[in-house]
């Protein structure tokens, strides 16, 4: 066997910091695509060994105990630290307000990589005390920002080449929960940040820029004096008009995204992905219309997940990069900060 053989047969090992709903329970939704929490995705990789987790939550640590036959069980990182060799990956999907404190733990404890749902953390400040002992410590970080690993969105990405010159592109998130309230700055409970930091990071990545300097326009605030509605607008270099338009008064989730080029148009969301071209127009004579590109055919999974992980072993292998490298997600969170100086 080969050096580089023998390498890419070696089986990482793998402790999971937070048993929650992305950590284990979503494994368990039968509507949606699996695998659908870290467990489930480790687990599903043949070249990870999952040998651990901790949980502050004694319900939840149990629950994944029993279903992860022969892994170790702690009621705290800082007692698996002590008690097991250093895992080559750790994985922290704990909730927001312990997101510096379990990242900065796992790094001392240097593992190989880690994983590290978004956000980041609270702020970019603690954005940034992540980056410095990160870098300190010669500990990658990725950030499990999923749109950037789902096949539906490298299809759009690809096809982007395809539709022309950028026109506008349109971002909306739709949900329930507040957008923005000074108080729920301690634990990260407001949209702007939770789901936002997916919105602002597809674009970015989508467009290889940043968004920055916004114009910030409709906010609604509703009678606690937290915001309830507002839009974005931005200007790349690719994309004159690029706006994010969020609600937190929906009683519905919606994610998308509309890109208009002048040759085409990509339509992307949750449980949606449609791309259109140019076409000599059915409806009139010497006119040219949109439709919807035959020749595009969709991946029945997406991947989301399992290519996260798997873009994990492939960078232990020394055969990629990261994906969605912690740097990046840093700058997700600036620019969700910028938007926010228009709140206050
Ligand atoms: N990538 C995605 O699309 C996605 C989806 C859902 C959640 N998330 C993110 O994942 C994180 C967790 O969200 P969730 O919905 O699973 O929350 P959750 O409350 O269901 O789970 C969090 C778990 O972490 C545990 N925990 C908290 N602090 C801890 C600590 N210091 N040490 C050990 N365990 C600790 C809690 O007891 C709980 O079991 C959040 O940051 C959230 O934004 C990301």
């Amino acid at each position: 066997m080969s050096v580089d053989s023998k390498k890419h047969s070696q089986i990482y090992t793998a402790a999971l910091i937070g048993t929650g709903r992305i950590g284990f329970s979503l494994g368990f939704d039968k509507k949606r695509e699996q695998p659908a929490s870290h467990t489930m995705a480790l687990l599903g990789n043949k070249r990870i060994k999952l040998i651990a987790a901790s949980d502050t939550d004694k319900e939840h640590l149990a629950e994944w105990g029993d279903y992860v036959k022969g892994a170790k069980t702690f009621s705290s990182s800082s007692e698996m630290y002590k008690t097991i060799p250093t895992p080559d990956i750790i994985t922290i999907a704990v909730n927001e307000d312990s997101h510096m404190k379990e990242c900065l733990a796992a790094i001392a404890a240097k593992p190989r990589l880690i994983i590290l749902e978004k956000p980041v953390a609270l702020n970019s400040t603690e954005a940034e005390e992540i980056a410095a002992a990160s870098e300190k410590a010669g500990v990658p970080v990725m950030v499990n920002h999923e749109r950037r690993f789902a096949a539906d969105y490298k299809m759009a990405k690809d096809y982007l080449k395809q539709i022309g010159k950028l026109q506008t592109i349109r971002g909306e998130l739709y949900s329930g929960l507040r957008i923005y309230g000074k108080e729920f700055e301690k634990d990260g409970t407001y949209s702007l940040i939770h789901d936002g930091t997916h919105l602002v990071d597809i674009i970015n990545w989508l467009l290889d820029e940043k968004l920055s300097n916004p114009v910030v326009t409709g906010i609604f605030k509703d009678d606690k004096n937290d915001i309830r509605n507002f839009s974005a607008h931005f200007s790349t270099p690719s994309c004159a008009e690029v706006t994010i338009s969020m609600s937190g008064r929906s009683r519905f989730f919606s994610f998308g995204l509309d890109i208009l080029g002048t040759e085409g148009r990509i339509c992307l969301g949750n449980g949606y992905a449609k791309f259109y071209k140019r076409q000599e127009s059915k409806l009139y004579t010497g006119f040219y219309s949109l439709s919807k590109d035959k020749t595009v055919h969709l991946p029945k999974k997406t991947g989301y997940f399992s290519n996260m992980i798997q873009n994990a072993v492939d960078f232990l292998d020394g055969i990629a990069n990261l994906q969605s490298p912690l740097s990046a997600a840093i700058e997700d969170l600036k620019t969700l900060e910028e938007i926010k100086t228009a709140f206050i």
